[in-house]
């Protein structure tokens, strides 16, 4: 986790670096950082709390000149958030200064001996140890700073992506990643560096993104020099044309990013499917897929890992690809899979999901499953991002820049591409019937349409978000494909209102949530048509003869389940494969209104991130 921003060229760097770390603060906000070079000096300005409190700080005490700069927003890992723990950090003569987004997990034997040898530190990060050893290899063995980290980083077990100067020679920064991304943009005479491309956008469109293992050296003015950090060889950077623009990176006339995310969703589905799926030919095209068919059709399983929401995702495909592509499939959390010694064979297909294309776990469980001779498909939102780069092949859900941590549109469009691979590979095992198949193909491409209705309820959510954003608990219910969806629900509501909630399969309830239910526990239940609709009306019975509050989401129409509920919200119907699709919507934005009118942070909740890099 961690944002890190640089800049070098002719321009102010503060500005930048500023606005920077404000689009970074996504993936870390418990304090931030930035060190400017004056023309003498470096102008080191941090504070614990986010980016507007460190633009405060420094416009209250400090100059921001200077055309050469970095900074940091945090994620704390070692060390508490705090003034002195927060980067950008210093080397003890003070002339290298560092940000680091990543850990150093050897870092505790490296500050003994350094220690030892009379450096001192005054935080307790890793990051201080770390620009600590650069400049003692720089001092001990007489060499520039470039070689100096290239050594450094040679000693070091971890991860990182980071960015640093000096004083004495203040015409370059050095970079250099391992696990955690590291964005370059190439301007005129200038250079950015990012952990993406957001902060740079208005700027270029040329942007290198560095792989693991590699470091480089930018000069104002010359040609970026890209090394290997094992054996120092050259590489050719390879530069890329950026799609980013900058509209997609602003919140466009609403409150929070997480409300445009939600009501982008009719549209960024379309944006997944286009040109994938065609039902009038009932063709369905994924570039990824077509060389690796066979790998998929002859596979023991298919074992799906990743965490958080995309987890979630995995588990609604489990119920699509057994029901309708007859695979076995197994869904993991990423974390438990790289650690359990798991059996993997040369037969089964692994499929990582991930939004941010840079959680460690998944990223993990990805080299463990290649290891062990698994095919590994990935499925990914950030173009360009390390899981995208490290499977073997896969499908972009293109869902644009995710910002509120709470994922929304990443879920749906995750979703719409694990429908469309369970659907050809259905059809290609002769597992669908064609009837079927063509049915869904066109229900498919009337998602957007659906999703655009379920968001039309969006007032009835919010008053009956007004009607329970005080209380303590909630309990979300679904069967079958819905089930995930209730575990989504939850999630949601968690991660922004911190209201406790619990997401299980309603049957499942009788075995012990039940005993939770009084008068005081809203109980969400996704009661929309499908084969267990009766059985979810009896579950709705079962709550309601303990005086439960019953919310449910049902299907526009609904009779049955109206009469019993307290509160319905409805979405049209739709076959039961893709009512995830819709059911989540009300879901999302009745966690978004709570959270709304609870004044939580609903873009950035505490101690959350969006990108999880470390594990
Ligand atoms: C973090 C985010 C979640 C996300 C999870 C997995 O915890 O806050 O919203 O679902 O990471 O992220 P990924 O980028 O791999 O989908």
């Amino acid at each position: 986790m961690c944002g890190i921003v640089g800049y070098i060229g002719e321009k102010e760097a503060y500005p930048i670096i500023l606005n920077g770390l404000k689009r970074l603060e996504y993936r870390g906000y418990d304090s931030a950082g930035i060190a400017l070079f004056d023309g003498k000096n470096i102008n080191l300005c941090k504070t614990k709390g986010k980016v507007v409190d460190l633009e405060k700080k420094f416009s209250d005490k400090q100059s921001n000149k200077g055309s050469l700069g970095i900074g940091h927003t945090r994620w704390a890992t070692h060390g508490i958030p705090n003034d002195v723990n927060s980067h950008p950090h210093l080397s003890n003569s003070g002339d290298l200064v560092i940000i680091h987004n990543g850990i150093i997990e050897n870092y505790a034997s490296i500050k003994k001996e350094l220690l030892n040898r009379g450096y001192t530190f005054t935080s307790d990060t890793d990051t201080e140890v770390l620009v600590n050893l650069i400049e003692d290899v720089k001092k001990k063995e007489n060499v520039k700073l470039g070689k100096a980290v290239q050594i450094a980083l040679n000693q070091v077990v971890g991860a990182y992506a980071i960015a640093l100067f000096d004083k004495t020679k203040p015409d370059e920064i050095v970079v250099a990643k391992l696990g955690s991304p590291l964005a370059i943009g190439i301007g005129e005479e200038e250079f950015f560096i990012a952990s993406d491309a957001s902060p740079f956008i208005e700027f270029t469109n040329n942007a290198i993104y560095l792989e693991d293992e590699e470091m480089a050296i930018v000069r104002k003015g010359r040609a970026i020099e890209v090394r290997k950090i094992k054996d120092d060889s050259v590489v050719a950077p390879y530069i890329q044309e950026l799609k980013l623009n900058l509209e997609q990176i602003e919140k466009g006339g609403f409150d929070h990013f997480m409300l445009k995310e939600i009501y982008e969703q009719p549209t960024v589905i379309k944006d997944t499917y286009r040109g994938r799926l065609l039902p009038t030919k009932g063709i369905i095209k994924l570039g990824g897929l077509e060389n690796y068919i066979e790998k998929f059709t002859n596979a023991d399983r298919i074992i799906i890992v990743a965490c958080g929401t995309s987890w979630h995702a995995g588990l609604v495909a489990e119920y699509i690809f057994e029901d309708l592509a007859r695979i076995p499939v197994e869904v993991e959390y990423a974390s438990e899979f790289r650690y359990r010694n798991p059996i993997i064979t040369e037969k089964d297909v692994v499929i990582a999901i991930s939004q941010s294309g840079e959680t460690a776990d998944t990223l993990a469980a990805i080299k463990l499953a290649k290891e062990k001779g698994a095919f590994v498909y990935g499925i990914c939102n950030v173009v360009g991002s390390t899981i995208s780069r490290e499977t073997h092949s896969g499908t972009y859900t293109h869902a644009g820049p995710e910002i509120g941590v709470a994922s929304t549109k990443a879920f749906t469009t995750q979703i719409t591409v694990l429908t469309m691979i369970a659907l050809k590979l259905a059809k290609i095992k002769g597992s669908i019937s064609n009837a079927h198949y063509m049915l869904l193909l066109q229900e498919l491409e009337m998602i957007p349409s659906k999703v655009q209705e379920a968001l039309e309820t969006d007032s009835k959510i919010k008053e009956i978000a007004s009607i329970f954003k005080d209380v303590s608990n909630f309990l979300y219910l679904g069967r079958g494909y819905n089930f995930p969806v209730a575990l989504e629900g939850a999630l949601k509501l968690k991660e922004i209102s911190y209201i406790h909630a619990e997401g299980y399969p309603a049957a499942e309830m009788k075995h012990g949530p039940i005993a939770l239910i009084d008068e005081q526990m809203p109980v969400v239940v996704i009661a929309v048509n499908s084969n267990h609709y009766d059985k979810v009306v009896s579950n709705i019975q079962e709550i309601k003869s303990r005086k439960g509050k019953i919310i449910a989401v049902v299907t526009e129409g609904d009779t049955t389940v109206k009469e019993m509920a307290d509160y319905i919200m409805e979405v049209p119907n739709t076959p039961e494969v893709l009512t995830p699709l819709v059911t989540t919507i009300p879901l999302q934005l009745l966690s978004y209104h709570i959270a709304v009118m609870l004044e939580k942070n609903v873009d950035q909740p505490r101690n959350l991130a969006k990108s999880v890099t470390v594990e």
